[in-house]
């Protein structure tokens, strides 16, 4: 369950940089036409995959949290404040998913969604490192 949740962590989080720093840029350089199909196909190509990723990625981060030890009210603390850059994340990751060209810019306008998840992904990340080291020191 710990590889399920890193590894679907890993390839969503992975995902979001590559389409900010590469994906998004090259797109923009399209014309308007071949953009907004180039887009539109990137977007139905990782839809259903992203899809399947954030169920996994809940699924084994409930199944841990369930079956993890009695935990400190640090650790708590810490898991509460995770769960905001969480809810961020999947929000986020819902509005990139059901938007029909992503991030590429049409009539003018691009929008951030994915420089958004790589932030509050990488936030989530962070703080997990830290409740992981809170319970194998005892919290
Ligand atoms: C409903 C959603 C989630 C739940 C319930 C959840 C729950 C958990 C729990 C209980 C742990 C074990 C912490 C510990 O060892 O003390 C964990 C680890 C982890 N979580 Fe989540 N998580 C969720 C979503 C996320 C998201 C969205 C990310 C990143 C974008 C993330 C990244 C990680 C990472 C990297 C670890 C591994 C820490 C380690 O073992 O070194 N989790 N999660």
């Amino acid at each position: 369950m710990r590889f399920l949740h890193i590894g679907s962590v890993v390839a969503l989080v992975g995902s979001a940089i590559y389409g900010r720093l590469v994906l998004t840029p090259v797109l923009n350089t399209l014309p308007e036409p071949e953009r907004l199909r180039a887009a539109s196909d990137a977007q139905g190509r990782f839809r259903t995959v992203a899809y399947v990723l954030l169920a996994v990625l809940v699924g084994a981060g409930l199944y841990n949290l369930l079956t993890g030890p009695r935990h400190s009210s640090a650790w708590q603390m810490w898991f509460g404040i995770k769960m905001l850059a969480v809810l961020h994340f999947l929000a986020t990751s819902v509005l990139w998913a059901v938007s029909p060209y992503g991030d590429a810019v049409v009539g003018g306008k691009g929008k951030r969604r994915l420089a958004s998840l790589a932030i509050s992904g990488l936030v989530a990340i962070l703080i997990s490192s830290y409740l992981r080291y809170l319970t194998q020191h005892g919290g």
